[in-house]
């Protein structure tokens, strides 16, 4: 099967489009045949080898994790899941991991149903930037109706889906982005919208009761000035020089995704309610995929997310 694929850890030259086996089904997984795959930070972090204690030193590992297509074949009990349904999930952690590919084994856990009214474009934008954003900002976060968030990077994948279900939440929402994107995050329902490059949002005089940082740009250092006594920073970019923020006080909270199918279903929930949808902001064929994951990953701006065509 085709797959973009890497045999060892490095930056973008590292990417191949290459013939790999179709992965064979380990017990508890299912096979999915991929129709859509989004791209997401996490996929060049892991081609970098910043996290290859974790992952170790087996190739060819394949590129993406976000998925949707249909399952052709289950290893176990797929809670209701059948051969034949339009499924989408994450492709962590199988062997080989990744979506970027004609088939990926995996794990049973890990796929729900498409969300109904979804394409498998949208759906395949979803799995990963949802369940990041819902565990942020309602499990960590504990946004409540009344209060003030503000969502910095809000017309990227996390900040998107942010936006809609703070609003949606009944939250007054005020979001950064760069110029070009100020009507689409106005679209999305902020309250308030900013240019990051031409205020700067630690000169806000309004404070937070919460702040989610999907840009790893704004120091939680500096962000305090601009929380309530009791506000939270919600960081997905988990950064090293940060972990004691953590262990001192609870205002610091890094956000870690955990995309099973409970999470996913919780997403299917709000898109079902019209308080969600995901935004495909450009579409590539697998062909195209090695210099689409390249231009993101080197800083070209996109508004929701990137997905690729399978
Ligand atoms: N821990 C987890 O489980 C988890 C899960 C998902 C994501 N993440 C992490 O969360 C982060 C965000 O992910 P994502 O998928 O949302 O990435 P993304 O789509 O690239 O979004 C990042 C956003 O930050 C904006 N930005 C850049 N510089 C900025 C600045 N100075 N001020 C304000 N905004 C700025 C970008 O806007 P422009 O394009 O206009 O510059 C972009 O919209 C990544 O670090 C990712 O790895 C972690």
């Amino acid at each position: 099967m085709k797959a973009i694929a890497y045999f060892s850890y490095g930056g973008p030259e590292v990417m191949v489009l290459a013939d790999v086996p179709v992965p064979v089904l380990p017990p508890r997984h299912g096979l999915v045949k991929i129709q859509a795959a989004s791209i997401n930070p996490v996929d060049w972090k892991l081609r970098s080898g910043q996290l290859k204690l974790i992952t170790g030193r087996k190739f060819p590992r394949i590129m993406g994790a976000d998925l949707a297509g249909t399952l052709v074949e289950l290893r176990g009990d797929g809670n209701g899941l059948k051969a034949g349904d339009a499924v989408c999930g994450f492709a962590y952690p199988a062997d080989p991991p990744g979506s970027l590919a004609e088939y990926c084994a995996v794990p049973l856990d890990r796929l729900a149903p498409v969300p109904a009214g979804l394409t498998l474009l949208e759906a395949a934008a979803l799995p990963l930037v949802g369940v990041t954003a819902h565990t942020a900002l309602f499990k960590l976060g504990q946004l409540k109706s009344g209060q003030s968030i503000l969502v910095n990077g809000a017309a990227g994948g996390v900040g998107h889906v942010a936006v809609q279900m703070a609003r949606g939440a009944g939250a007054t929402v005020t979001a950064t982005c760069r110029t070009g994107a100020m009507e689409f995050v106005k679209g999305l329902g902020a309250n308030v919208v900013i240019d990051y490059g031409a205020q700067d949002i630690l000169a806000s005089s309004v404070l937070f009761d919460t702040i989610l940082d999907t840009s790893g740009r704004l120091p939680f250092r500096k962000a305090r000035r601009i929380m309530k006594p009791n506000g939270v920073f919600l960081d997905p970019d988990l950064k090293f020089q940060n972990i004691p923020f953590g262990l001192v006080g609870k205002r610091y909270r890094p956000v870690m995704a955990d995309v099973r199918r409970a999470g996913i279903e919780t997403l299917s929930t709000m898109v079902a309610a019209g308080t969600l949808k995901p935004v495909v902001g450009e579409v590539f064929d697998l062909s195209e995929a090695l210099a689409a994951i390249t231009a993101v990953e080197q800083g070209r701006s996109v508004v929701g997310k990137t997905v690729i065509k399978i």
